[in-house]
């Protein structure tokens, strides 16, 4: 798997004056790596992963997935390849009020599946990688419960539990640990890198430098432009 994107840029409006929340962004992940951005508020991370993960379009430039342009992808074309090998975990995740923590985090599957939302699914139905998953993420016992009823941090995990529910080749994550404690944060570190350790590739967005440590690779962001972080910089953290 091959994941690049060149010149990406992406033009905002504000107050009628033009700018650019990202500017001539170029960057490439093969399967099993896991890079991480940093950058400081504003500066154009989270707009530069929803052109990642295939939800907005770039104002310039391509983002290619194993030779297949997003551009030249009707929206309808996307959203399977967004469903089928991307998982995304915004920076503010959205559940269905309606369904179960299990049934948020399944949905991305029945809609793989062509499946209505099933009621009823219980954790002993699903795959063991799955149960894994959950149990790992210390979510398991939460699956019954209704989104309104969990906390910031136990929503932030089923967020990243249905992200890889259909066990995407590139998972994408907005400071994925931003309302975990240090603990629950390593805790998703460490299944990242297990991750990255059975091919997939991770980009991952946060400001935390415990993730700067187990990246391969790692780039800042500033003013919107995408700036390769050198190997003797982690040395200064
Ligand atoms: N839809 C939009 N229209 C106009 N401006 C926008 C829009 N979305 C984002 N921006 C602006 O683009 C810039 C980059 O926003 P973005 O959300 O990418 O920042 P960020 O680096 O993710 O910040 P944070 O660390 O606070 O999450 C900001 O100045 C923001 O106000
Ligand atoms: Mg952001």
């Amino acid at each position: 798997m091959i994941f690049s994107i060149s010149n990406l840029r992406k033009k905002f409006t504000r107050r009628g004056v033009d700018f650019d929340a990202v500017l001539d962004a170029d960057f490439f992940a093969w399967s099993g790596d896991f890079i991480v951005i940093t950058g400081e508020s504003g500066c154009g991370k989270s707009t530069l992963l929803s052109m990642l993960a295939g939800l907005a379009r770039p104002s310039s430039g391509d983002v290619i997935l194993d030779g297949e342009k997003f551009g030249d992808l009707s929206d309808e074309e996307l959203s399977q390849i967004r469903n089928r090998r991307i998982g995304y975990v915004p920076q503010n995740a959205l559940f269905f009020p309606q369904y179960t923590v299990l049934e948020n985090v399944l949905f991305p599957k029945f809609l793989r599946d062509g499946k209505s939302v099933q009621q009823d699914v219980a954790l002993k139905d699903l795959d063991s990688d799955l149960q894994t998953l959950l149990k790992d993420l210390g979510i398991s016992d939460l699956l019954e419960e209704y989104p309104a009823n969990l906390s910031g941090g136990e929503l932030q995990k089923a967020s990243i539990a249905r992200a890889l529910v259909n066990n995407p080749s590139i998972l994408i994550a907005d400071e994925p640990t931003s309302s975990l404690d240090e603990k629950n944060a390593r805790l998703v570190l460490k299944l990242f890198s297990h991750l990255a350790s059975t091919g997939t590739a991770i980009i991952m967005v946060t400001h935390d430098d415990m993730a700067l440590k187990r990246a391969d690779r790692s780039y800042i962001m500033q003013r919107g432009q995408l700036i390769p972080r050198e190997v003797s910089d982690y040395g200064n953290l």
